[in-house]
């Protein structure tokens, strides 16, 4: 099967059929509307390739997901997030002279601008973090602005590093601000997850432990987020940096799209939602109720994914992460055991055995980011700062693809058809 046959009245249009590695077929539209005036509508992208990519694959009726091939699994047992970095990037492992320097190169750019901090000042204490890592993001392409070409490769390379090297002293500083507390700033000594943990948990007058258990752990949910795709934010990076746009300003759109409940936001609202449910001492039953009454918006967050119909393969290794990490802690969490009861529940109702509704990557991320001490607030700034490599390894993808384009999606206008003007004031 090389092309499909389209017939629209009395006319046929051959269009190629493109085959994917992992034998996923596409029918090819792209000369569609030169040859016979349609466009093809998709909202919401449900069935839309948007590109070609040899970055992840995923098949969510089986619950696979590999990073340039590897399995997650093994990824997640075996890696560290900046090694997981270098791979979806560059598209393969790195050698050990090739992740000593990458680490190395992570590791010298972590500070910021002195004057970028001052922008922290400007926010209000209960910003959202996600607000300002979003600005302080972009902003960065400020101090940059003699390498921050997208069709340079030098300057390629060097936005990469910065941004993956200063996102989490952003991250960390952010959190800083919103309880008051002075900047902690990057050890080069620290590994990237430890460094983070370090910025956000030492203060001057006392030093944090660092637990390796807890770097561990980090580096493990990171390895979990790190790429999915087509997803929301990646798209929108794609398509931000497909008007040549530099990389700050691509990966702050991203941020942005992340933020959404709909999306990674979902992570800060599982934990509400636990703890109301605790604190409401509703049986999980009525929640289940609740998430299938269609006269409500309420969803149960965490559950449910666009590709995902069968199990989320992140979901299982979090939750069994979860149990041992918590374990290994010693830390006894009621709302593991609420968000399991929840779990259970769901799973035997109908409702979302009909919808194929599971547990996602957001469902059980939350209490551990809780266990590890990180605030409600800042967990979608956690799948951010896991996700970017994805964004970057997605974004230079594109850029280094000959045939790029602009992304620029047709529509089908519904409104008025042309209406002379008329003075509404003297009515
Ligand atoms: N609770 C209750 N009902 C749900 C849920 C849910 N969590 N998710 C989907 N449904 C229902 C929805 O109401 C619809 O029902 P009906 O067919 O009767 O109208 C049906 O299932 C299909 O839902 P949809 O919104 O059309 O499906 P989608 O593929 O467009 O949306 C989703 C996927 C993830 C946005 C959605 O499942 C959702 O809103 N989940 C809750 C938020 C969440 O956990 N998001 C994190 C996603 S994973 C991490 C990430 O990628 O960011």
């Amino acid at each position: 099967m090389s092309e499909a046959l389209l017939k629209i009245a009395d006319k046929e249009y051959k269009l190629p059929i493109i085959e994917g590695s992992e034998k996923e077929k596409a029918v090819d539209i792209t000369k569609l509307r030169a040859q016979s005036g349609l466009v093809t509508i998709d909202s919401g992208y449900l069935n839309t390739g948007a590109c070609t990519s040899a970055i992840t694959f995923l098949d969510g009726e089986l619950g696979i997901l590999r990073y340039r091939g590897i399995p997650i699994d093994q990824l997640a047992e075996k890696s560290t997030f900046t090694e997981v970095a270098y791979l979806l990037i560059y598209g393969k492992l790195p050698n050990n002279t090739e992740l000593g320097s990458w680490n190395e190169n992570l590791t010298k750019h972590t500070l910021i601008h002195e004057d970028l901090k001052r922008l922290f000042g400007g926010f209000p204490k209960e910003a959202h973090p996600m607000a300002i890592m979003s600005c302080m993001i972009g902003s960065l392409s400020t101090y940059y602005q003699d390498s921050y070409d997208p069709e340079n490769p030098e300057h390629r390379e060097i936005s990469i590093r910065r941004l993956l090297a200063k996102f989490p002293t952003i991250a960390a500083f952010s959190f800083k601000k919103s309880i008051g507390q002075p900047a902690i700033h990057p050890k080069n000594s620290l590994d990237y997850c430890a460094n983070f943990m370090n910025m956000m948990f030492s203060v001057p007058a006392e030093d944090y432990h660092i637990d390796p258990e807890i770097v561990k752990a980090l580096n493990l949910l990171l390895i979990l987020h790190a790429d999915h795709e087509q997803n929301c934010s990646t798209s929108t990076v794609r398509l931000v940096g497909s008007s040549l746009a530099n990389l700050y300003a691509a990966i702050s759109a991203g941020i942005c799209a992340l933020w959404g409940p709909r999306h990674g936001g979902a992570n800060q609202e599982v934990l509400e939602m636990l703890n109301e449910i605790k604190a409401s001492g509703k049986p999980v039953k009525q929640i289940v109720e609740e998430a299938k009454d269609k006269n409500s918006t309420f969803r149960l967050s965490g559950f449910g994914h666009r590709v995902y119909k069968n199990f989320d393969p992140r979901a299982k290794i979090i939750k069994k992460a979860c149990d041992t990490i918590l374990t290994k802690m010693g830390i006894k969490d009621p709302l593991l055991d609420i968000a399991k009861e929840l779990e259970e529940a769901a799973l035997k109702d109908q409702y979302f055995v009909d919808r194929k509704l599971y547990p996602n990557v957001d469902f059980y991320s939350g209490i551990i980011y809780r266990a590890l001490g990180i605030p409600v607030n800042m967990f979608t700034v956690m799948f951010a700062m896991g996700r970017l490599p994805g964004w970057i390894a997605q974004w230079k993808e594109m850029i280094e693809d000959p045939n790029m384009k602009i992304g620029r999606p047709r529509q089908i206008y519904t409104g008025p058809t042309e209406t002379s003007y008329e003075d509404a004031k003297k009515k």
